[in-house]
């Protein structure tokens, strides 16, 4: 347990529900960290073919699937509705139709069974997915200790918070134009890579030489701020430059060398916040958590201690969200059942 009063942190098991973009989750967490079941079911194949998320899809798979998926997590834990203190649901950001589905669940549920329902933001899950251990291992990971500098980096948001407190956030900067994700998936999309572009560049770039291209790192100097575009668009010179004269792109070269700089500007920013605010340790949550080389270099710099997910915790799940609900929960967070979703909702 937390090293605060066991007022401060009750004792709970909260059911997560998520369905903000592609992956409809459902999971059950003990006391904000334990987490006793897990399950999500991922829609890439059904996207795939359109080269990104397709909003109308992405919410009827959703509807069709995620009455099964509370099911099985509930079932996984050895649990009903009786075994459960509340009902933690994400209510943004995402896509509207998506994140619809998933709060409607919830509701059902916590009229139902008369359980309170708590709204989470699905940045904030991500940051709690560093609190999430499997509940039967012999003892627990030490949990991350504020104050914690975070870089949130996903599909949708790319940005800097000082944590202070459970739930208490410091916003230092963010990306002014492409998320790291997104400038992920739109490379890949340039160098003809499948969706979702972040593991398909992970994978291409395992066999280039990370030094064949000096692409641009925007520093952006004398504030926190990041930003991807320029550096897309001198992939997508170079690539133009390739199909001028009919050759073959060096898909490897240009996905490792894109890599770099992205996984450089991230990690030299995140450490200099870090420096500069004093932090304690540093947290990276979010897709784009899960890059290999992102991870290596955080974590091959000895300063800070690093807290990264496991990978099954980076991209979207419900065991984030249960995390983040059940500190909510603690503080005696409850919301009303015509409770509606924020799709542009932001973290502080
Ligand atoms: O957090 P997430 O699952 O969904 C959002 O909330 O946006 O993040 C999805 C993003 C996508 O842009 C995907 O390409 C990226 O995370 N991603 C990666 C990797 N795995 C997922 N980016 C780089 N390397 C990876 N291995
Ligand atoms: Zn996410």
């Amino acid at each position: 347990m937390e090293n605060k009063s066991a007022n401060a942190f009750p004792s709970a098991r909260i059911l997560g529900i998520e369905s903000s973009c592609d992956e409809t989750g459902a999971a059950v967490i003990e006391n904000g960290r334990g987490l006793i079941s897990n399950v999500v079911a991922s829609q890439i194949d059904l996207h795939a073919k359109y080269g990104g998320v397709f909003p109308e899809v992405a919410s009827r798979q959703h509807i069709r699937t995620i009455y099964a998926i509370v099911d099985q997590a509930l079932q996984q834990a050895h649990m009903s509705l009786s075994d459960i203190d509340a009902i933690a649901v994400t209510r943004g950001p995402g896509l509207a139709g998506s994140l619809v589905v998933g709060m409607n669940t919830a509701k059902g549920l916590a009229l139902a069974s008369n359980l309170p329902l708590i709204g989470v933001n699905h940045l904030e899950g991500h940051i709690y997915s560093s609190w999430v251990y499997p509940h039967d291992v012999p003892k627990a990971p030490p949990a991350p200790g504020f104050p914690l500098m975070a870089l949130l980096v996903s599909g949708g948001h790319t940005e800097l918070n000082l944590i202070t407190d459970h739930l208490t956030y410091k916003h230092l900067g963010a990306t002014l134009d492409d998320a790291a994700g997104e400038a992920f998936d739109k490379v890949a999309r340039l160098l003809g890579l499948a969706y979702p572009g972040g593991p398909s560049i992970q994978i291409a770039a395992a066999e280039g030489n990370p030094q064949a291209y000096q692409f641009p790192r925007a520093r952006l100097e004398g504030t926190w701020d990041f930003s991807f575009s320029g550096l897309k668009t001198a992939v997508l010179r170079v690539v133009h430059q390739f199909e001028e004269k009919n050759q073959p792109l060096p898909v490897a070269d240009l996905a490792a060398s894109f890599q770099a700089a992205v996984v450089d500007v991230l990690v030299t920013k995140t450490v200099r916040a870090a420096q500069v605010f004093k932090a304690k340790e540093i947290l990276v949550a979010g897709g784009v958590s899960a890059n290999k080389a992102l991870r290596e270099t955080f974590l091959a710099q000895k300063e800070f201690t690093v807290h990264i997910p496991p990978l099954y915790l980076c991209t979207d799940n419900a065991a984030m969200i249960a995390a983040a609900g059940y500190f909510h929960f603690a503080k005696g967070h409850r919301d009303p059942l015509d409770l509606d979703v924020l799709p542009t909702w932001p973290l502080s």
